[in-house]
């Protein structure tokens, strides 16, 4: 699904072009002797676990493509593909035009730290950091000084509805308040793209609801496409 078609130079911000990611060890082997006609349960009898089957799309900027499915479709896998947090197993992947497969790993680094904002499934905070340094965290690594860094991880505490909570530990905040601390972080560097893991899956639904905010003030404020995924039963209520 895609809204708002802004694409003034045709290149896609994101384009997957028939992209699988078979976990096992024979999945190479197995795929090129399928001639791209993958079955879940075929390939499971051989011993491997179909991720992503032959997914092809483009992403522009200032557009948002949410991608929707049952437990266990691949939905972050897909997304850890095109973020090459792991290799996809065949297919083409081009982020600006650029091919995504053959970076090395300093552009890699280069290409996340600078353009790419992620929720993780999982929020994925660092436990010994309170809510503004995980925050700030990214920022840091990028080379803003600590005043600018804090300032602004102050900004996104208060965008989450967290203020008041910025120095607590992760521990000491319930699941939902993690899950806000995560896409504040993932919006402090104002990415091109913003890579959604199911972000609003802690929060039950009346907070969902209200919490949506930041997806809006992004929109707002910020000229990136958007790469989210949804579980099935979330996405209904
Ligand atoms: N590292 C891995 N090794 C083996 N199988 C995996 C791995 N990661 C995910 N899978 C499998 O790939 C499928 C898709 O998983 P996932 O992308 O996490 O689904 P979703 O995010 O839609 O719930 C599942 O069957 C899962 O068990
Ligand atoms: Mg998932």
């Amino acid at each position: 699904m895609s809204e708002t078609l802004d694409n003034p130079n045709n290149t896609p911000v994101i384009k997957c072009e028939s992209v699988y990611k078979i976990f096992g060890n024979n999945a190479l082997k197995l795929l090129e002797n399928s001639n791209g006609q993958v079955d879940a349960k075929t390939f499971q009898e051989a011993g491997c676990i179909v991720g992503v089957n032959n997914a092809s799309f483009g992403v522009n900027k200032g557009e948002m493509m949410v991608v929707m499915g049952l437990s266990g479709s691949g939905k972050s896998t897909l997304l850890r593909c095109i973020s090459r947090l792991t290799d996809a197993t065949a297919g083409k992947i081009f982020i600006d035009g650029e091919d995504l497969l053959s970076m090395n790993s300093k552009q890699l680094i280069e290409l996340r730290r600078n353009k790419m904002g992620m929720v993780f499934q999982s929020f994925a905070l660092l436990p010994h950091k309170t809510v503004i340094e995980n925050i700030a965290f990214p920022l840091q690594v990028k080379g803003t000084n600590t005043r600018d860094s804090m300032a602004k991880a102050l900004e996104m505490v208060e965008l989450v509805g967290l203020k008041g909570r910025e120095n607590y530990f992760p521990r000491e905040l319930s699941g939902g308040q993690q899950q806000r601390v995560g896409i504040a972080r993932s919006l402090a560097v104002e990415p091109d793209i913003w890579f959604l893991d199911e972000p609003f899956s802690a929060l039950d639904p009346l907070i969902r609801k209200g919490k949506i905010f930041p997806l809006s003030w992004a929109s707002k404020n910020l000229s990136m496409c958007k790469l989210k995924t949804l579980g099935v039963w979330k996405a209904l209520l």
